[in-house]
C-alpha cells in the first residue's frame, strides 16, 4: 500500500519520483549556486518559539483578511508558471482548491490556463493576477483589461524580473515547455503562446523572458501601471526597507517580499530574514506578504510573528497539484492550516492577532545567557 502523504516534505518526496526531469528541475531550482535556495529553509531553523502557556485556546481560528477579503487561514497561492506540467487541469485546479479552502490563488501571467477560463472554472475564488512587463506595454495593458473583466481583484506586480536568474539546472535540461502546452493568455498570438515550446539550445524560460520581458523596468512603470487600473497593486520581489518605502510612495498598496523562491539573484536574504527590516520600515501603513522556503505551519507562525500579515507558498502546491491534481493542492493547503492551528493551541494563541512579535527570538539568544 503506498505511504500516506502527511506534510510538504512528503508530497515533494512523491513529486520528484513522478515529474520528468526537465519539468522536475524547473519546478526545484534555483539561481546559480542555489545558495538562497538552500538558505530560505534553512532561515526558519534560526528563529525558536516562545510558547505562551495557561491561556484558553479551546477555541481558535486562524482566519484573517487579506486587502479586506476574508480567508480562512494567512496562507496564500503564490504565482507559479506553467502549472499543466504538474497536472492535467493545472493552474485551474489549483484555483478551484483555494476557493474550497477559502484562500487567496495568484495567477502568474506565463500559465497554462488563460485567465477566463481560470474564472469560469474557479468563479468563487479569490483571484490575485500576477504581471510581467513586457516591452511591448500594450500586451501588458491587455492582460491587466482581461484579469479586470474576468473578475481578478489585484494585481500583483513582480518587479524582481527584469529578466530572469541563470537556472544551471534548465540549462542543463535545455528547458521549454512541452509542445502540447501553450501559453494559454496569448493565444491570440501564435509566437506568443508557443515561444516557450523551443529553445535555441539553452533554457526555454530564459530565451522567452530575454526576447520580451521588458529589462528597463523602473519605478515609472509603477506609476503607469497605477493609471492604467483602479485594481489595488501589490509589489512582489522587494528585500529591501529602502524599495519597501519606494514601494509605499509609488501607490502600492501591499508589499510582498520574495526572492522569487531564490531563482533570481543568488546571495540575497532569506526572506524570512528580509522580513523584520520591511515591517519596521512600512510601519503599519500597508500590509506586508512574505514567500520563500515555507513549508510547515511553525514556519508559518514564525512569519506571522514577524510582522507578515499572509505567508505565500509556492513549490509546495507544485509538489500537490503533482502527486494528486486538485485535490493534492487543496490538501497541502489543509496540511499547513492544520500544522498552524496546532502551532497556534500549543503556543498559547487564539487567534493569529496573538501571535506576537515577543514569541519567537533569535536562536542565538540563547547562547548568549
Ligand atoms: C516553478 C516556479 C515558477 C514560478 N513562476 C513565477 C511567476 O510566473 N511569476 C512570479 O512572480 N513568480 C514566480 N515564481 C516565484 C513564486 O511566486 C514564489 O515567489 C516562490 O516560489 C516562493 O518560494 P517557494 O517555492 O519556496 O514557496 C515561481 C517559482 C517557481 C518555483
Amino acid at each position: 500500500m503506498a505511504r500516506p502523504l502527511v506534510c510538504v516534505r512528503d508530497y515533494e518526496e512523491e513529486a520528484r519520483r513522478l515529474l520528468p526531469l526537465s519539468t522536475l528541475g524547473y519546478y526545484q531550482s534555483g539561481a546559480l549556486d542555489e545558495v538562497t535556495l538552500k538558505e530560505n529553509k534553512e532561515a526558519m531553523n534560526r528563529w525558536y518559539i516562545r510558547p505562551r502557556l495557561l491561556r484558553d485556546v479551546h477555541q481558535r481560528s486562524a482566519s484573517t483578511t487579506i486587502l479586506g477579503h476574508r480567508v480562512s487561514a494567512p496562507i496564500g497561492i503564490a504565482p507559479t508558471a506553467m502549472q499543466r506540467m504538474a497536472s492535467t487541469d493545472g493552474e485551474c485546479a489549483t484555483a478551484r482548491a483555494a476557493a474550497r479552502f477559502g484562500t487567496v490563488y495568484t495567477m502568474s501571467t506565463i500559465s497554462t490556463s488563460s485567465v477566463e477560463e481560470v474564472a469560469q472554472q474557479a468563479p468563487s475564488s479569490l483571484r490575485f493576477f500576477q504581471l510581467y512587463i513586457y516591452k511591448d506595454r500594450e500586451v501588458t495593458a491587455k492582460l491587466v483589461r482581461r484579469a479586470e473583466a474576468a473578475g481578478f481583484s489585484a494585481l500583483v506586480l513582480t518587479v524582481d524580473a527584469p529578466t530572469f536568474g541563470i537556472r544551471r539546472e534548465d540549462l542543463r535540461t535545455k528547458f521549454t515547455l512541452p509542445s502540447h502546452l501553450k501559453l494559454a493568455n496569448f493565444m491570440a498570438d501564435n509566437n506568443m503562446s508557443s515561444r516557450m515550446n523551443s529553445s535555441t539550445g539553452g533554457s526555454g524560460a530564459n530565451e522567452y523572458v530575454k526576447a520580451i520581458f521588458d529589462p528597463t523596468l523602473n519605478w515609472g512603470d509603477v506609476a503607469w501601471l497605477k493609471r492604467l487600473t483602479k485594481l489595488p497593486i501589490v509589489l512582489k520581489g522587494i528585500l529591501t526597507a529602502e524599495d519597501a518605502l519606494l514601494g509605499l510612495e509609488a501607490g502600492a498598496t501591499a508589499i510582498w517580499i520574495s526572492n522569487h523562491g531564490a531563482r533570481q539573484v543568488d546571495g540575497v536574504p532569506p526572506t524570512i530574514e528580509a522580513l523584520p527590516e520591511i515591517v519596521k520600515a512600512v510601519d503599519g501603513r500597508c500590509e506586508v506578504y512574505v514567500d520563500g522556503g515555507f513549508s510547515s505551519g511553525t514556519h508559518i507562525f514564525k512569519a506571522l510573528a514577524l510582522g507578515a500579515q499572509m505567508v505565500f507558498l509556492g513549490r509546495p502546491l507544485l509538489w500537490g497539484l503533482t502527486c494528486e491534481g486538485e485535490e493534492g493542492a487543496y490538501n497541502i493547503l489543509k496540511i499547513l492550516q492544520q500544522e498552524l492551528d496546532s502551532t497556534m493551541a500549543l503556543s498559547g494563541c487564539a487567534t493569529v492577532k496573538d501571535i506576537t512579535r515577543d514569541m519567537v527570538i533569535r536562536r542565538e539568544y540563547y547562547s548568549h545567557l
